[in-house]
């Protein structure tokens, strides 16, 4: 059997640990993998690259993609590229392809499965955890312990200087790196996408601390985060040439805001691609692991359009669709359960 393998979207940690999950178990059925280069990239311009001689074991512990990654999809001129991907599987004489990737390469993924009958399988990653059909993405983790560790060290930064700190955090429409870093490291203000708020409350609610007589306070502050001054949200709604969202550069804008409307020296720290730098930790390593090796098992059974999944602990199969039908935000649930953590809570 030979099958393919490339890994697409933001890079997440975790990624190498996938591909050492699926390489080791398919390696051991005889099975030959190609790697293509750069995400979808790779097979709509052939940049395939033998993964022989490859160390698994050791590719586990490193952050990024042995890879490479990219944006890009063959639906973006699907006339041009759907038939190159379809030439390079054949060229290669693929028996299945595996996608590392987020919504926007599963998507893909998904049609080519759906309307081509591509023989594929999915992993999902992605810092952001917006993928439904699994509890977890790997990467998201890592990006949070990340943040969570920026502020604990900020905090002491903001009380020797009686600041307001606004720490922006990654997660495009998603708050799920901001609630959980915000929560576990006691962030005065946690703002997120899925539950716009008003600049006035959170500078009332501000000041009442400072009143109260706290030194300093972090505001967490999600990129997509919708925050409203006079009936008008703060951050971008321009997109970038893969039509997401621009986001970024709201941190910067809040605390000038702060500053001003309180009189409350304010600063802001971007986190950025800190999140999805570096070494995965230990449960972004093993989960990312279960995960390939899953979807081996799911190619060697040649059970395709599903992707690998994690659900109350265990690594399932779902169809592609499922995972990729809806964004999953952050739920009514999870925010009532942390509603004295979100500040202000918006009456919007
Ligand atoms: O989707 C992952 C992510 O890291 C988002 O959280 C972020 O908005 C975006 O990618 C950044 O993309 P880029 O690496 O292209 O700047």
């Amino acid at each position: 059997m030979r099958v393919g393998v490339f890994t697409g979207g933001g890079d997440a940690p975790g990624l190498n640990a996938a591909i050492c999950g699926l390489g080791r178990r398919l390696v051991a059925q005889g099975v030959q993998l190609v790697g293509f280069r750069d995400g979808w990239r790779g097979l709509i311009e052939d940049r395939a690259e033998s993964l022989d001689g490859v160390n698994y074991q050791h590719l586990l512990v490193h952050g990024g993609t042995l890879l490479g990654s990219s944006g890009d999809n063959p639906y973006r001129d699907p006339e041009r590229d759907v038939p190159r991907v379809l030439a390079t599987v054949a060229r290669h004489r693929l028996d299945a392809l595996v996608a590392i990737g987020g919504e926007g390469t599963l998507g893909a993924a998904d049609r080519l499965w759906t309307e081509h009958r591509l023989p594929i399988v999915g992993v999902p990653k992605t810092i952001d955890n917006d993928l439904s059909a699994t509890d977890f993405t790997f990467g998201f983790f890592s990006a949070v312990e990340v943040v969570t560790r920026a502020i604990d060290d900020l905090r002491s930064t903001a009380e020797s200087h009686s600041r307001v700190i606004v720490v922006e955090c990654m997660g495009r429409h998603a708050g799920w790196i901001t609630a959980y870093s915000g929560v576990a490291a006691g962030a005065e203000a946690i703002l997120v996408p899925e539950r716009p708020a008003h600049i006035e409350e959170l500078c009332q609610n501000l000041e009442k601390f400072r009143k109260a007589g706290a030194r300093a306070a972090i505001v967490a502050a999600a990129e997509g985060c919708r925050v409203f001054e006079n009936g008008e949200c703060l951050s971008s709604m321009e997109k970038d040439e893969f039509g997401q969202y621009k986001t970024g550069g709201v941190a910067d804008l809040l605390a000038r805001r702060i500053q001003k409307r309180i009189g409350w020296e304010s600063r802001a720290v971007v986190m950025g691609h800190l999140q999805r730098a570096g070494r995965p930790i230990a449960f972004d390593r093993i989960f990312a692991l279960r995960l390939g090796a899953k979807a081996a098992r799911l190619v060697l059974e040649r059970r395709y359009g599903f992707m690998a999944a994690l659900r109350a602990g265990e690594v399932i199969d779902v169809p592609l669709h499922e995972a990729v039908a809806e964004r999953k935000t952050l739920t009514d649930q999870f925010l009532d359960r942390y509603e004295t953590f979100f500040l202000p809570i918006s009456s919007m």
